[in-house]
């Protein structure tokens, strides 16, 4: 297999399925069989979750909400979601450690970057909830930092389109993947993979991004398997 560690990034958005809100127990599933299926081959896993379907900190302050209050709810509803994730991969049969940056001990672990590392060695899954802890970053960066502390070779991000576009295909007709691309290209022709601080943070770390479709079966494990599937951001 081509990866041996991973980082796996899930949209909180992604876990809504086709419902306007909240989880969607069939999606759950379905990451959970596809999160077992390259744990089973021994790539060891590590997993961070948005929280968008549940709460967005951005949106609520712009409602008028304080920023940093909303912040917080928003890493509350990773931890939601990490929980789910945590269930649903047990469920399978797989065996798990959730983390959290902000201290829930009637809950889950602390973070703390020694044990995870161990967790991985043991091939448990760990997931990592709460984002970095801190206000005005988001899960993207979370991934991104938690992804360097453990050594992960790649950052695989987990979205609805299947890689990056010349332009948005969702509005541009002609707009074309690319297979792989720069971190330079990336920035020089204004694309968006991910918000700039945890792009950078990749850059500076020498951290490969893939971004890619979660949705569509066997896609993980072709990824790990060094398939070329999604966009690769290298150097
Ligand atoms: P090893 O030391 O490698 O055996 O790891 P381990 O995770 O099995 O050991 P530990 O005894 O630390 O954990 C046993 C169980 O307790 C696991 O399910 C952990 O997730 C859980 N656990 C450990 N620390 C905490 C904590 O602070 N809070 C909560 N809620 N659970 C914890």
């Amino acid at each position: 297999m081509k990866y041996k560690r991973i980082l796996l990034k899930l949209s909180g958005e992604s876990l809504m399925g086709n419902k306007q809100f909240g989880i969607d127990h069939d999606r759950l599933t379905e990451y959970a069989a596809a999160i077992k299926e390259v744990a089973a081959m021994g790539v060891e896993v590590a997993i961070v979750i948005g929280g968008g379907n549940i709460f967005r900190g951005i949106q609520a302050a712009e409602g008028g909400m304080d920023r940093v209050q909303g912040d917080y709810m928003g890493m509350l509803a990773t931890v939601i979601n990490s929980m789910a994730l945590q269930s649903s991969l047990e469920k399978a049969g797989v065996e798990t450690r959730l983390q959290s940056a902000i201290k829930m001990e009637q809950i889950c672990e602390p973070f703390i970057r020694r044990k995870a590392v161990r967790h991985l060695e043991k091939n448990r899954v760990v997931i990592f909830g709460a984002g970095t802890g801190n206000p005005y970053f988001t899960t993207d960066t979370a991934a991104t930092l938690r992804a360097i502390e453990i050594e992960a070779d790649v950052v695989l991000k987990g979205t609805r389109v299947d890689g990056i576009y010349t332009a948005d295909p969702e509005k541009d007709k002609t707009a074309t993947k690319y297979d792989t691309i720069s971190f330079e290209e990336v920035y020089s022709k204004g694309l968006e993979v991910m918000d700039m601080t945890a792009f950078t943070l990749c850059k500076e770390n020498k951290l490969p991004i893939i971004v890619f479709d979660m949705n569509k079966k066997g896609n993980l494990k072709r990824l790990v398997e060094g398939e070329k599937v999604g966009t690769l951001v290298e150097f």
